[in-house]
């Protein structure tokens, strides 16, 4: 079985990697931005033909949150455009497609059930509530956008596709926040870091674990049933703000530098961010009987490795 990876020198593609021997009934192609451009149909038809791949994993986005807002023509090409050039060619050659979203597709606010939402906090009542997949995305930024309408692009163009929307991806690879923080402990004595945004963090290697586990049970039915296909979330279990995430990761590292906590109006961003971002992971954990990991234990896990 073929398994094709589009942006594989990113985060989740250099994660994938990392486990790729992890599965020897799986040949992969990895293929960076150069090998393989989305937003370039030819080149995509090209690797598709010679390789002729059973599964695509898109992994390559525009992934700039705070630059999108001052280009969004080149993320709507990369994120829009080049999603729905996957989409196309998966068909083309019958490829089960998985593609990456985001959280950033929901601004927090809106929801099947509003009842659930303070409307002036953009918080939600309930203390265990999770986005599910059928609530309704609103975008806070162009980023977000671009992302949903790759996300609908890809529903139009191919029937035979999964889109899994994670969050606060982290890992030893590629930038990320974990990572600036290391670096930050390194250059300076005390740090702020906004707590009223709620999500969780993804160990992008659990996540490149479940894409893989999830292509190996999609293979091993002989009629794939249609309601397999679809929208899914997946982040680590629990919730936390970026400054309690920070100071996990200093308490594990035992970092003695300072950290304050400040709200997000204290560190104003090009970009609007979710408020609160927590995705309800019962459909994916049901279909494909998956067990998550927390995410204080993925990120200790994590911090060994650097
Ligand atoms: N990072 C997060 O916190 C986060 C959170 C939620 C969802 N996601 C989603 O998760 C996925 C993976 O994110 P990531 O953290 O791995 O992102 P990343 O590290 O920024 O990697 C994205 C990769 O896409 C490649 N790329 C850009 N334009 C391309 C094009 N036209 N054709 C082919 N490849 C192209 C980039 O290649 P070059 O470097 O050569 O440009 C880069 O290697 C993305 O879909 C992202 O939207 C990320």
């Amino acid at each position: 079985m073929v398994v094709l990876i589009t942006g594989a020198n990113g985060q989740l593609g250099q994660a994938l990697f990392s486990i790729a021997g992890n599965y020897p009934s799986i040949d992969f192609v990895f293929c960076n931005s150069k090998e393989l451009d989305i937003t370039n149909k030819e080149n995509c038809k090209q690797v598709f033909e010679k390789h002729k791949p059973s599964f695509c994993i898109n992994t390559a986005a525009y992934t700039a949150v705070d630059k999108a807002e001052s280009e969004p023509e080149k993320a709507f090409e990369i994120n829009a455009n080049g999603a729905e050039n996957i989409a196309v060619v998966c068909k083309q050659y019958n490829t089960i497609l998985l593609h990456i979203s985001t959280d950033f597709v929901f601004d927090a606010y809106y929801s099947n059930d509003n009842a659930y939402y303070d409307r002036e906090l953009r918080l939600p009542l309930k203390s265990n509530f999770g986005l599910t997949e059928t609530d309704i995305p609103f975008p806070a930024g162009v980023y977000g956008l671009t992302k949903l309408q790759g996300e609908e692009a890809i529903q139009i163009a191919w029937i035979k596709s999964l889109i899994i929307r994670t969050s606060w991806l982290y890992s030893e690879f590629g930038n990320n926040f974990m990572k600036t923080m290391l670096r930050l402990a390194t250059e300076k004595d005390t740090i702020s870091v906004v707590n009223d945004q709620i999500g969780t963090p993804t160990y992008a290697v659990d996540l490149a674990s479940i894409l893989l586990e999830i292509i190996i049970n999609l293979n091993q039915e002989e009629t794939m049933a249609q309601e397999k296909f679809g929208i899914y979330n997946f982040s680590n279990e629990g919730k936390t703000t970026w400054y309690e995430f920070a100071k996990e990761i200093f308490s594990i590292k035992k970092s003695t530098i300072q950290l304050h906590a400040i709200p997000t109006f204290g560190y104003p961003t090009p970009a609007k961010r979710p408020t609160y971002s927590v995705l309800d992971k019962t459909k994916i954990k049901n279909v494909f009987k998956l067990t998550i990991n927390d995410w204080k234990a993925s990120l200790k896990n994590c911090l060994e490795k650097v």
